[in-house]
């Protein structure tokens, strides 16, 4: 694809994974070498100045967060890697991990220099289960080759629950607890794993991080739109003709995500919705087709980037029985350590079924607002302040629909 720009997945498809030799072949570790020769102060500061921001939903930027555990004084210090995925139709975590392994842990490892911890964690969902196996064979050859240096990496395996990908139930999670979220703060980078400073980052922040040592702050920040910069794989799912992932720079629209890399709706059939950054993302109808990706344009048309998935929806689709659906998995999902998660995202569900069948009177329409606002202000975790997105912005963009099923 003529417009692809690939700086995470530059080696994916071109080097064998289960081979660390052809990692090192194409310039593997050289960053790590580079990391090594600098003062932790530096590479922090080349980071943060590159503007790397999370790719794991929440978008902080990346060496502000590293510069937090820095500055933290402790006689040991952690670094995870959130390998959870949990979002349902996002799968570029899996893609590094199975096609690029090392990128992965040299970009940990560079952290742990920058930070000064010894040890770190992949917490990988256990529905990927050769992906673990690709992990713990990169690992043994890494500390095999020696490359990793006094920093040693496990893989953790997750449980199933949407809830662990939020950091401090993964936190938890590894800790052998219960998967739930921590009241916050403390934030992890002062009071982590074990009660010790920890940064988590996703798979694809802390890939891009051996690329942005190498070759500069400056040239990655250059990349994409100035506040979100660098690229973004994307995951396409639904309507469109072509199912299919690709990277490219955070400046690319949403039009030419689904029309030019998605070659469009299928079957002749036209453009309804499209829902970016997971289940827990806005859907977006065609006036905002031209925003590009990027975290803060999202932003601004009341979208999250979130994890990078892209879900399409044609005109024969029924809006309100999607999100009905969606409400279904928050319910299942919720964790239920807070009252307004535990209780909004049952009661969300059932006024979106009550509507969905045909039962719902407008007041629900009403209701199901007002709830929504009040979950997105009171839940403890992302999970319960993300879940009313799509019930909200699907009342908002398409009240035909939801108009059509009320009594
Ligand atoms: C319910 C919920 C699920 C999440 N799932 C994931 C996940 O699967 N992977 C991930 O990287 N971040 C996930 N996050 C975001 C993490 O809490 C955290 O912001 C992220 O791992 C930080 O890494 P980053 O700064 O590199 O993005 C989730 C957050 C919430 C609230």
């Amino acid at each position: 694809m003529a417009e692809e720009m690939r700086i995470v997945l530059r080696n994916y498809g071109k080097i064998d994974p289960l081979k660390i030799d052809d990692y090192i072949a194409v310039g593997g570790y050289n960053a790590l070498n580079k990391a090594r020769s600098m003062k932790p102060a530096d590479l922090i500061n080349e980071v943060k100045s590159s503007n790397l921001r999370g790719r794991g939903g929440a978008g902080f930027n990346c060496g502000v967060k590293w510069n937090f555990a820095y500055m933290a004084q402790a006689d040991q210090k952690y670094v995870i890697c959130n390998a959870d995925e949990g979002e349902p139709g996002t799968y570029k975590d899996r893609l590094i991990m199975e096609g690029d392994p090392q990128s992965l842990l040299e970009g940990m490892a560079i952290c742990a220099h920058a930070i000064g911890a010894t040890q770190g964690f992949i917490y990988c969902r256990g529905e990927y289960p050769s992906v673990v196996k690709t992990l713990n064979m990169a690992i043994a050859q890494a500390t095999e080759k020696g490359v990793l240096g006094d920093f040693s990496i496990e893989v953790r395996m997750g449980a199933g629950a949407y809830v662990c990908g939020e950091e401090t139930a993964l936190i938890e999670s590894i800790e052998g607890k219960r998967g739930e979220p921590r009241i916050k703060p403390p934030f992890p980078p002062v009071v982590g794993l074990w009660g010790k400073p920890t940064i988590v980052n996703n798979v694809e922040t802390f890939a891009n991080i051996p690329a942005i040592v190498e070759k500069g702050a400056a040239w990655y920040a250059g990349i994409g739109t100035p506040s979100y910069p660098g690229t973004k794989i994307v995951t396409l799912t639904g309507d469109v003709v072509n199912k299919t992932f690709f990277e490219v720079p955070t400046d690319t629209t949403i039009r030419e995500v689904i029309f030019d890399f998605g070659g469009g709706i299928p079957d002749g059939k036209g453009f309804k919705a499209v829902q970016i950054g997971g289940t827990s993302g806005a859907f977006i109808p065609a006036a905002n087709l031209d925003t590009p990706i990027g975290f803060d344009a999202m932003t601004e048309i009341g979208a999250v980037l979130g994890s990078g998935a892209v879900f399409v929806l044609n005109d024969t689709r029924d809006i309100v029985d999607v999100t009905a659906r969606i409400a279904k998995f928050f319910a299942h999902e919720s964790c239920g350590k807070c009252a307004p998660c535990r209780e909004g995202t049952m009661r969300m569900h059932d006024l979106m079924d009550k509507i969905n069948s045909g039962r719902g009177k407008s007041a629900d329409v009403v209701l199901l607002n007002k709830l929504g606002r009040v979950m997105s202000y009171s839940c403890l975790c992302g999970l319960g302040q993300a879940a009313p997105a799509p019930v909200m912005t699907t009342i908002e963009h398409f009240p035909a629909d939801y108009n059509a099923k009320l009594v």
